[in-house]
């Protein structure tokens, strides 16, 4: 749906599912993740709620499979729409760790601030995310998010308290760098 050099986003399937559980079964992926602590998954529970989730019929909610060379590398959404404020929160995970750091996250980032901005007219987007995940800061930063504050010694993750870094981004910040889509 969302296509872009390297990188398309479109909707998930049920064929996406094993991969899917496999990446919320290791344990270095949901660490990264954000503030939750990692919990077992069973395959057959990861496809009860997607069948269910199908079943209301209409159109899937802005979650998007990361398709890169044909292959499913990991999810990306929008979520928490404020449609007074017009924001929304962007979440992001790359499962496939031999995807990791060579610019894929930034591409599927960049194309859901333009679904965001360009598409819902959203204003802002924003994020939360574990101070000690250098990677995914960068590429935030990368994208045009800056830090807009930190809540200190927050999150418990790995034996240890870590700060949870708050990340914006404007669209009239974002806007006049990028190209259309
Ligand atoms: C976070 C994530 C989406 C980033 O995508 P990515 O494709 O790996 O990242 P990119 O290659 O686009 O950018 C990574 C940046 O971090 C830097 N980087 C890579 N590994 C790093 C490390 N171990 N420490 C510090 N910086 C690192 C890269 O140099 C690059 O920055 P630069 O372009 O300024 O040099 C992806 O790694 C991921 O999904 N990780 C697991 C889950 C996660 O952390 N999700 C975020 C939750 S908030």
């Amino acid at each position: 749906m969302l296509i872009g050099q390297r990188v398309t986003l479109r909707g998930i399937t049920r064929d996406d599912l094993e991969r899917q559980w496999q990446f919320n079964n290791d344990v270095e992926v949901e660490l990264s993740g954000g503030g939750d602590p990692p919990y077992p998954q069973s395959l057959a529970r990861l496809q009860a709620e997607y069948d269910q989730d199908v079943a209301k019929g209409g159109r899937d909610d802005t979650a998007f499979a990361i398709e890169v060379d044909g292959k499913y590398i990991g999810q990306c959404a929008l979520f928490r729409y404020d449609n007074v404020a017009s924001t929304c929160e962007l979440g992001i995970t790359i499962g496939d760790k031999d995807y990791w750091a060579k610019g894929y996250g930034r591409e599927a980032i960049t194309l859901l601030l333009g679904y965001a901005f360009r598409l819902r007219n959203m204003r802002k987007v924003w994020l939360e995310v574990n101070g000690h995940n250098p990677r995914a800061i960068s590429a935030y930063k990368a994208c045009g998010f800056i830090e807009e504050g930190r809540l200190r010694a927050h999150v418990w993750s790995n034996g240890q308290y870590v700060d949870l870094v708050q990340m914006g981004v404007l669209r009239d910040e974002w806007l006049p760098k990028q190209t259309e889509l």
